[in-house]
């Protein structure tokens, strides 16, 4: 056929696809990128990590002009409204910018853009929306993740809705039922309590945030509760039913029955592999039972010459893990040495407080017999953190108990998502947890409190008993 033909061809333009393309076309390969969504970015962008952003960021503003404002000497003559048409528009304005700068990004490095649905047709050959378009010698699978629904709680995009459709509503749920203590559920929970809604949380496990350590868990917990969101942990969502005309979600809990109203029910029980119809019997691909594509330490699949990155393989569901494949690939096909350290890709919730980790927790620890010491540090001993009104929190460092090394640190604090990195990079150094006491830090910072837990792993902190 006289279809163009390429070095590479990227189909899924999220995080995990159009990195690759871009570390392709830096290293000289002829890269193609198919995508079916008019913008490229992917989930991230279009629906998740950015607009979910926006939202938290403009909520947050709103709660403390409307709640919080007069306590810090800020007097507003009137009434605090919402306009939650500007508070949409502003976010679509974040996405389009963010989208269109990929768009010139990939534009200039000279990759060649499909759009359209791909598919594999075997022999190197793809189809876009069922034409045959081009092929290539080395095919990177990134088509990502989408909602998983519940059997017996249908979406069906306007009662019952995933985080495409709650980051999205064009007015204020009075009553918002959350299934699921995940990042998606806490992170819009929080936006939609901001707002005004009644929000109550059913999770399944004992714990909001159930990656974390009880700890940390329970000081969130407690948090989100001070800031008015209804929390039932340890709850198994049964179905719904009508009370007085109003839909209930129903559930249970430790052994007994609740029934809490919803105008809307956003259902965020996590995200599942996407391969529909992107030929992978073709070429003799054959999803796991939760539909991950297998890889080996190589992203190879088992079909010559196809690779796969991203959501759709095994690892934490996350936009930086998604792109730091995307380079290891690149390079692997390029005759280089791509690497990811999967030891140390930190996770974040980024509610208020924000938490976020990285390592091992003190409960894996355990599970794995790992001996280790363990530091922690309260945010309510920390003078900047007094001085911003943002006590809620703590810094937790799990170190190796023979050679001090840092295994783990959990944060939460206002900022944890920006702060983290500072134990990601101590780790990525393999540094101890001497070294994050010996570190100096300036003074005020929040960023203290994790010197602080660094020195209380061998109760060395100065600030806390
Ligand atoms: P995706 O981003 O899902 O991209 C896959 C792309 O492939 C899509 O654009 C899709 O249209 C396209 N595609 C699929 N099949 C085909 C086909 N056959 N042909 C052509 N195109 C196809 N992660 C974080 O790290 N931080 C966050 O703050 C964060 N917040 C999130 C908030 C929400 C509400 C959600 C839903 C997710 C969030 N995530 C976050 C997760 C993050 O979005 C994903 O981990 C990330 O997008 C995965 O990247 P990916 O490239 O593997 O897949
Ligand atoms: P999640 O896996 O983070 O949380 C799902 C929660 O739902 C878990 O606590 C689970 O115990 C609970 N659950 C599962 N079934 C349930 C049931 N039947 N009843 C009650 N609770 C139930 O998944 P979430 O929040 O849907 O997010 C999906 C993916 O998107 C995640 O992998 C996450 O990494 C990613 N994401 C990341 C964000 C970030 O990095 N800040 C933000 C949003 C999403």
């Amino acid at each position: 056929s006289d279809s163009p033909s390429f070095d590479v061809a990227v189909i899924g333009g999220g995080p995990g696809g159009y990195v690759a393309a871009i570390r392709c076309a830096q290293l000289g390969l002829k890269t193609a990128l198919v995508e079916k969504r008019k913008a490229l970015g992917g989930t991230c962008l279009n629906v998740g990590c950015i607009p979910s952003k926006a939202l938290l960021h403009t909520s947050e503003q709103f709660e403390f002009a409307a709640h919080n404002a007069k306590a810090s000497g800020i007097e507003i003559d009137g009434k605090v409204s919402l306009n939650l048409k500007t508070v949409m528009e502003k976010k679509d304005k974040v996405v389009k910018q963010l989208t269109g700068g990929v768009d010139m990004l990939v534009k200039k490095r000279g990759i060649e853009r499909f759009e359209g649905h791909g598919k594999l047709l075997g022999d190197g050959k793809i189809a876009v929306d069922d034409k045959e378009a081009l092929s290539a010698k080395h095919i990177i699978l990134a088509t990502g993740s989408t909602v998983v629904d519940l059997p017996f709680l249908k979406q069906d995009g306007e009662t019952v809705v995933s985080s495409d459709q709650a980051i999205a509503f064009d007015s204020v749920p009075e009553n918002l039922v959350v299934i699921g203590a995940g990042a998606i559920g806490l992170e819009l929970g929080s936006v939609w309590a901001r707002y005004g809604s009644k929000v109550t949380v059913l999770e399944f496990l004992p714990n909001v945030a159930a990656g974390y350590d009880p700890d940390v868990s329970k000081l969130l917990e407690r948090s989100f509760k001070k800031q008015g969101l209804t929390i039932h942990t340890d709850t198994k969502v049964t179905g719904t039913t009508d009370i007085d005309g109003k839909l209930n979600v129903v559930a249970e809990k430790k052994g007994k029955e609740i029934a809490v109203p919803a105008d809307k029910v956003l259902v965020a029980v996590g995200r599942k592999p996407f391969t529909e119809g992107l030929g992978l019997d073709t070429v003799g691909i054959d999803p796991d039972k939760r539909g991950f594509i297998e890889i080996d330490d190589h992203f190879k699949t088992k079909a010559e010459g196809i690779y796969a990155i991203g959501d759709i393989v095994r690892g934490p569901m996350l936009a930086h893990k998604a792109e730091e494949e995307g380079v290891a690939i690149a390079e692997l096909i390029a005759g280089k040495s791509g690497h990811v350290n999967y030891d140390v890709i930190p996770n974040v919730i980024y509610t208020e407080p924000e938490v976020a980790g990285v390592g091992i927790t003190e409960t894996q620890a355990k599970e794995k017999g790992i001996e280790v010491k363990v530091g922690k540090f309260p945010l309510q001993a920390n003078g900047r953190a007094i001085a911003s009104d943002a006590t809620d929190g703590m810094v937790k460092i799990i170190a190796c108990a023979k050679t001090d090394k840092i295994l783990g640190g959990q944060i939460v604090a206002k900022g944890a998502s920006e702060m983290i990195s500072e134990i990601v990079t101590h780790m990525e150094y393999g540094g101890s947890a001497e070294d994050l006491g010996r570190t100096v830090h300036a003074h005020p910072t929040i960023s203290e409190a994790i010197k602080e837990a660094g020195l209380a792993v061998d109760g060395a902190a100065i600030h806390s008993l």
